[in-house]
């Protein structure tokens, strides 16, 4: 790769090229807080067919939506700049839309964005500290944490033995992905009782343990809330299966057929799994919904016994000690009362029909805001986060469900990140750490003191990192390294999936019989019956598949990895040198440099709170920037590629103040492939040695 040389010293931000204008932002932070005041927010006059694009573009909605067609189409969205585009009248784009595709889309996406005239606030002064702004917060997937008792499912118990690796690892707080009683169709995204712990998971006491144990190594503990949906098996489903028109029937959405269409469900919504949305139960003479798999059954919370029944469930946890929940597709809550149909282009794009209707649907703010009150901000109740796990939701609208202003969530997973360019996840394509680096600069130019933004490359959903953006062997420690340095020194709060602090790789998985996923099975089903080959099928199976982070955690060397004495759930190939005992045992490993890393960013309050300030970000595979708090200043310095980078200016003088790097060689000037550096700044200020409490 070519690269550019470098300007002198550090350039203030620019954001030229990024397709906006440069704007006042990253105030410097002054110690103390400000006092916050509740300011009317400016309200974008009703779009009409009259307005011109770049109205529409100042909706935070039209926003999000224009971004996210660009993004689609890997292409930038500057082209709303050009005086042309952005001085169209909608008319004309919805003119334009219809001749080019046959689709009335403008109206829908205009209406969606007048839903929402008020633009986020983006607040004064400096963010209010937190304790979850601050923590770094852990994916445990139970399942493939650590198998106790021998029957090759990890269990509680197993992360009660292995709780010591978090907190050596300097972990604030630990995410359970689902523990509860459920028939496992969706790996526990699929709830039969929220109050009962699965069996092969344990005991509700050794939850009580877990929560206890966490607590006492000064760790928090948040769970996962599944409640846009329960299983099928759960107690109130089957209640409305034995009375559709008694109590629970109105808890999901059960509709009879249309007398003249009885074989077509209500509307043409799909499944995120592939298929129809709507499963008939010939037993009721109803159809059911369910966005996910057909076990998954939506609740319907329009009903207010629904949104009763799931305040009654968080309190019921709250009361055992937890800190919080990390809440499941939870911006898929409000659906329109009139089911209406997807958007036949969108369900194109997107890959699933109907989204548009409730990924953002008409009451979500009202149930956000009501849940927060009812049940996570009690009178004396202890500060609890809510992380929104949100797909669809792009920069502006996630800053709606979580401006400190709003009341609603605290912290969203916003996922356009997790693909480069225009590719999907069931593309096999290189991610492009520049591009990624572009979005994050844009994304953290929009954010004020009312926004904080959270920093993940990976959870269970998801393939690894690593092998996204390079797979060859020789690389793997540096760009572990490198993701982990990225993630542990910008501004917002890290969530690291567990295997990320070993440099965990997608598995070469060999067959679909390999596999557990639900999706991956459906897809691949889907896949061959639309006239795929076996081997194409699997071959895009195989690159998207969600168990390449379910795969069970290696613990040592050992061929099943110390994983499990039985037969692991999920296959475990050899990965020599990645287990955590290999890894402790290695001064210089991923798992090193992570533990590293938090020490550091426990030991600078830069490093959690301080404000971030880009250096030169036109130059191409460089990514650096500075943090600041008050007189601390660090500067960290990456290269995004897999080729050595020369610094032509830099100081010498500098690496005095380095302190902590990926690599052992240290060239002064150069940067080795994928190479992390985190310096102090300038190399000779004082004040940074005193570690400093944490909230
Ligand atoms: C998001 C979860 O992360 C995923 O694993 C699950 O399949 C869906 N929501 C449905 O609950
Ligand atoms: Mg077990």
């Amino acid at each position: 790769m070519d690269v550019p040389a470098r300007t002198p010293t550090p350039a203030p931000v620019r954001l030229r090229g990024l397709g906006r204008e440069p704007r006042a932002r990253y105030r410097l932070l002054v110690q103390g807080r400000k006092k916050r005041h509740r300011r009317a927010r400016p309200e974008n006059p009703t779009l009409d067919d009259a307005a011109r694009v770049r109205d529409f573009y100042a909706h935070p909605v039209g926003r999000d939506v224009i971004d996210k067609m660009f993004h689609l189409q890997g292409r930038s969205n500057r082209w709303v700049d050009n005086p042309i585009v952005g001085g169209m009248r909608l008319r004309t784009l919805d003119r334009l839309v219809r001749l080019f595709t046959g689709h009335e889309l403008v109206p829908l996406v205009v209406d969606l964005a007048n839903s929402e005239p008020h633009a986020p606030d983006p607040g004064e002064g400096q963010p209010e500290p937190t304790w979850w702004k601050e923590a770094v917060f852990y994916q445990v997937y139970p399942r493939s944490f650590a198998d106790s008792d021998g029957d090759g499912v990890g269990d509680v118990g197993g992360i009660l033995e292995h709780l010591d690796h978090l907190a050596d690892l300097g972990v604030d707080c630990v995410w359970l992905s689902p523990i509860y009683d459920s028939p496992n169709e969706d790996g526990g995204y699929d709830v039969r009782d929220y109050r009962a712990v699965m069996a092969e998971m344990g005991t509700l006491d050794q939850v009580d343990a877990l929560i206890a144990a966490c607590h006492a190594r000064g760790m928090r503990i948040i769970l996962d809330l599944v409640v846009n949906h329960t299983s099928h098996e759960h107690e109130w489903f089957q209640r409305a299966l034995a009375d559709p028109d008694g109590p629970h029937g109105a808890y999901y959405f059960l509709l009879p057929a249309d007398p003249e269409h009885p074989d077509q469900p209500p509307n043409n919504w799909e499944s995120a799994f592939t298929g129809p949305a709507w499963r008939w139960i010939p037993e009721i003479e109803r159809w059911v919904l369910h966005v996910f798999a057909p076990g998954q059954p939506d609740l319907n919370w329009e009903n207010p016994r629904v949104r009763d029944e799931v305040v009654e469930v968080c309190r019921w946890w709250f009361d055992r000690g937890i800190d919080g929940f990390r809440m499941d597709v939870i911006n898929f809550i409000s659906k329109p009362p009139d089911l209406p149909d997807g958007h036949e282009l969108i369900g194109d794009l997107l890959q699933v029909a109907g989204v548009e209707h409730y990924f953002y649907g008409p009451r979500l703010h009202e149930y956000l805001r009501e849940l927060r009150e009812r049940a996570f901000e009690r009178p004396g109740s202890p500060p609890r986060v809510m992380v929104g796990e949100t797909p669809g939701i792009g920069v502006e609208t996630g800053r709606l469900l979580t401006g400190a202003d709003r009341g609603e969530l605290d912290l969203v997973f916003s996922f356009d990140h997790l693909e480069s360019g225009s590719h999907s996840r069931f593309e096999d394509y290189r991610y492009d750490l520049e591009w990624y680096k572009r979005y994050l600069i844009d994304y953290q130019s929009r954010l004020g003191s009312n926004d904080w933004m959270t920093l993940f490359f990976e959870n269970h959903d998801n393939p690894r990192m690593i092998s996204k953006v390079n797979p060859e062997p020789e690389h793997r420690v540096a760009l572990g390294k490198l993701l982990g340095t990225l993630q542990l020194t910008m501004r917002g709060t890290p969530f690291i999936h567990q295997g990320q602090e070993l440099a965990a790789v997608n598995q070469p998985f060999t067959g679909i019989g390999d596999l557990q996923d639900v999706e991956a099975h459906r897809r691949f089903r889907a896949l061959v019956d639309e006239g795929a080959s076996e081997e194409d099928a699997w071959a895009q199976v195989l690159t998207s598949t969600r168990d390449h982070g379910r795969v069970p955690l290696r613990w040592d060397a050992s061929p099943g990895g110390g994983f499990t004495t039985g037969t692991p759930w999920l296959v475990v190939h050899p990965d020599p040198g990645f287990s955590v005992a290999e890894q402790a045992a290695d001064p210089d490993s991923v798992l090193q440099h992570y533990r590293r890393l938090i020490a550091l960013r426990r030991r600078h309050r830069a490093l959690r709170m301080g404000d971030v300030t880009f250096v030169d970000p036109e130059r191409v595979g460089f990514f650096g920037w500075f943090r600041t708090w008050g007189t601390q200043r660090i500067r960290v310095e990456l290269n995004l590629t897999d080729e050595p980078l020369t610094l032509p200016d830099h100081d010498p003088d500098a690496d005095a103040g380095l302190l902590l790097g990926s690599h052992t060689v240290v060239r002064s000037g150069t940067l080795a492939p994928y190479e992390s550096r985190v310096y102090r700044w300038p190399a000779v200020q004082q004040g940074l040695g005193a570690p400093e409490p944490q909230r």
